[in-house]
């Protein structure tokens, strides 16, 4: 499982456990979350928020009514931006206000507005947690959805001894690091495919794309999200990709079908979404052609075509392919489905200014005889969107895993 990219807003309210707050941001950013830190008034008066600023690097909210950061990113585009929100430590007055509803200050504001989960660590002083106005505030607040981490017994700041502590941050790390996990792809091995190859002219020069590989760390990253086993098979890319994924360098066309074919027989999933080049020089050579030479013309020959060499393939995983297009991207796509025999096509739109590289984009999945948009939104929420959308499709009823198992594709499902 992994945190990378998830979206943690995190409510930090007037409680003297504030300062474990900071290590619970350390934790998380450096496990490659993006934290948000929404402090109460109250909080501030036990941890400074320039602390959160420089762990999350980013400017800590604190103010319902601001104008200048309303106008930025308003406090409803926050509780839409967040995956989890999550409120370590919740004070009592928090839980309260909480359980009945109340707007009346950013943090609450937000987790009435918010859809995503919502996660509350409260900490307080044991007779306070004991109180029944506390305890019926949590009643109301778990059978609303609300994730109550209970708090930890043992001696408290105000010297009882009792439950009321916070629990350790490394514990609250991964009680996030779980939350509203579908695990649907537990037990199944993934394979994807990311980044561009590079087909060689001679020592210093080579042919190759645009592609960046991004969206491919992004599809390994929601794969593991769901439970897969993931191997990452990619060519050169510049962003680290995730270090839970099996990961394999290769730089040719030929070494990436080398190494998937390897590994393809014991996976049940192939998302093949590195930009293959298509062509590669018929006789590279081995020292490096010089200018004077003047070469005005280099022969190519195509590259083997992974997809199409894993389609017909008596038994083979379920096959997602990628197509790179300018234009009829849904015609495109499906032509290209049926010549490969692949299950799910998913084609994006390039062309002199977007496509490879764009923070954004939109994506067309095609089947046989359907058509689903998604986008235009991140790489990262396209990944969750897709891997949701694939799960979907190889199983709409029953366990995936175990259709997977069953299904290792004889013939093309169409
Ligand atoms: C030194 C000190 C420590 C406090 N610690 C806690 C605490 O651990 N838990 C709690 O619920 N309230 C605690 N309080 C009381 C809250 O700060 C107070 O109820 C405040 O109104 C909470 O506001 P907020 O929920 O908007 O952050 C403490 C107050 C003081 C002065």
């Amino acid at each position: 499982m992994t945190l990378r990219y998830r979206k943690i807003l995190l409510g930090v309210t007037g409680s003297i456990a504030a300062y474990k707050a900071c290590e619970l941001v350390r934790l998380l950013v450096q496990d490659g979350a993006e934290v948000q830190v929404v402090m109460s008034p109250a909080a501030e008066q036990f941890v400074g928020a320039m602390t959160f600023e420089a762990l999350s690097r980013k400017p800590v909210r604190t103010a319902l009514f601001d104008r200048e950061v309303e106008m930025a990113m308003s406090h409803i585009e926050l509780a839409r931006w967040a995956d989890a929100v999550v409120i370590a430590p919740a004070s009592a007055n928090c839980l309260a206000r909480l359980a009945m509803g109340l707007a009346d200050d950013l943090l609450t504001t937000l987790c009435l507005a918010t859809r995503a989960p919502v996660v509350i660590a409260p900490a307080m002083n044991t007779a306070m947690w004991e109180n029944p106005a506390t305890q019926a505030h949590v009643h109301a607040l778990v059978e609303r959805g609300v994730q109550v981490v209970s708090p930890a017994v043992g001696e408290q700041a105000c010297g009882e001894t009792g439950p009321g502590r916070l629990p350790d941050p490394e514990y609250l790390r991964a009680v996030i690091e779980d939350l509203g996990t579908d695990r649907a792809l537990q037990g199944i091995h993934a394979i994807v495919t990311a980044g561009p190859t590079r087909e060689p002219i001679d020592p210093a020069r080579f042919i190759s794309n645009f592609s960046t590989g991004r969206m491919g760390c992004a599809l390994a990253d929601a794969l593991l999200e769901r439970g897969a086993r993931v191997t990452l098979i990619h060519g050169p890319i510049d962003i680290p990709p995730s270090s839970d994924a099996d990961c394999v360098a290769v730089t040719t066309a030929a070494e990436m079908l080398e190494e998937t074919l390897k590994r393809s027989e014991d996976c049940q999933l192939l998302v093949a979404n590195a930009a293959v080049a298509d062509w590669r020089p018929c006789a590279p050579t081995d020292r490096k052609t010089k200018k004077a030479q003047e070469v005005r013309t280099l022969e190519l020959e195509p590259t083997p075509d992974i997809l199409a060499t894993l389609g017909q393939q008596a038994s083979r995983p379920y096959l997602v392919g990628f197509a790179a297009e300018t234009e009829d991207l849904e015609e495109n796509a499906r032509a290209k489905l049926r010549a490969k025999n692949v299950d799910l096509m998913v084609a994006n739109r390039i062309g002199p200014n977007h496509g490879f590289g764009d923070a954004e984009t939109t994506l067309e999945v095609v089947d046989a005889d359907s058509v689903t948009r998604l986008g235009p939104d991140s790489k990262n929420t396209l990944a969750r969107q897709l891997v949701d959308h694939i799960t979907a499709r190889l199983s709409p009823a029953s366990s995936v895993v175990d259709f997977l198992h069953a299904a290792r594709r004889t013939t093309h499902s169409g």
